[in-house]
């Protein structure tokens, strides 16, 4: 099942740039940068990885974002990550990043989509891998806060792909954002939150008819409300499930009560994901092979959820299809 799971081509389209960023690189960045840090080793770093909700995470991954500055900064963060994206046969990613996390510290916009970028093109080159950049919101700050990141982005739409939502996501409801989604849909970024996470599956219903989402991160609490499962199949509309985030955040009790089988009993879409791998405990593979020994997952539904995150990517249905004939010839090969 490992060499399974790790030789299969696949996607990830939930990942935090910032979530990506090992102790060890946090530490290098802070005397780079000069930036004092609370903790005196990496032992101690980690030890404070420990959370009881989305809120006490965030006060950490905060923290460990503070040291970063410059482009370069930016650049050596996205790297480290796409090197663990070849060595798990990660072949196309969907990058997360919350500027605001940067600019409220006096970080350059371009510095930040700049750094990322530039990575993601290297990567390209060197293994053939793709990636997307989407512009998440933060949504304990304010819509004209929001708005003031979409007016500065506007010099790097040619960057940018989607639009996200993420942060503290009680008493945030998407309909907060109702406003600055519709500009950014007007300027051609494809809509995304997270939602039910957290939240009720009100916030879920919220993100799909008032921001109109086309894909939701996390959406757990969907499985509250038989009518709001029904319309996400409709819509066909996959939900990026993130396995050993849920346990870290206490979203889910344990791997074996984790919803992801039922969910794809009932006919959701739902795909593997590692949302902050740095402060959860494991990237993108760790997170397939945790999931399928607690659920029992058969080779099939390895399969399945590998499909999904090609078919449900913001890749054009032609390369979808490319991606899924590349998958299906390893599959069939290894089961020979
Ligand atoms: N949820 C909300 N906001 C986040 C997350 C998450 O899992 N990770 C980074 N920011
Ligand atoms: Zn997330």
């Amino acid at each position: 099942m490992k060499t399974l799971i790790k030789t299969l081509p696949k996607a990830e389209l939930h990942l935090h740039i910032e979530g990506s960023l090992e102790p060890d690189l946090l530490f290098e960045l802070a005397r780079r940068n000069r930036i004092p840090l609370k903790y005196k080793s990496v032992e101690e770093l980690k030890k404070a990885y420990k959370f009881n909700s989305l809120q006490d995470f965030s006060d950490i991954y905060y923290q460990g974002a503070s040291v970063l500055l410059h482009e370069n900064d930016f650049y050596d963060l996205t790297w480290a990550y796409l090197e663990k994206c070849a060595a798990q046969n990660v072949t196309h990613t969907e990058i997360m990043f919350d500027p605001q996390t940067h600019t409220e510290r006096g970080v350059q916009f371009d510095a930040i989509v700049n750094g990322i970028y530039r990575a993601t093109q290297d990567a390209e080159e060197k293994w053939g891998i793709t990636s997307f950049l989407i512009m998440s919101f933060l949504r304990h700050l304010s819509e004209e806060e929001a708005f003031k990141t979409l007016e500065q982005s506007k010099m790097f739409q040619n960057k940018i792909k989607a639009v996200g939502l993420d942060s503290s996501e009680k008493g945030n409801p998407p309909s907060k954002f109702k406003n600055v989604f519709k500009a950014a849909v007007k300027m051609g970024y494809i809509p995304l939150a997270h939602a039910g996470e957290e939240g009720d599956a009100d916030y879920i219903w919220e993100a799909l008819d008032i921001l109109k989402i086309e894909r939701i991160d996390h959406g757990n609490n969907a499985l509250q409300d038989p009518k709001l499962i029904e319309e996400i199949i409709n819509r066909d509309i996959a939900l990026t499930v993130c396995p050993l985030s849920n346990t870290s955040l206490k979203v889910v009790k344990k791997l074996k009560d984790h919803p992801l089988k039922k969910m794809m009993d009932l006919g959701l879409k739902v795909t593997i994901n590692s949302d902050d791998p740095a402060y959860f405990g494991g990237q993108v593979n760790k997170n397939y092979e945790e999931i399928q020994k607690a659920l029992n997952l058969t080779k099939e539904d390895i399969y399945q959820l590998v499909k999904n995150s090609f078919n449900y990517s913001l890749l054009k249905d032609t390369e979808k299809a490319e991606r899924v004939a590349e998958l299906a010839e390893v599959y069939y090969e290894l089961e020979q």
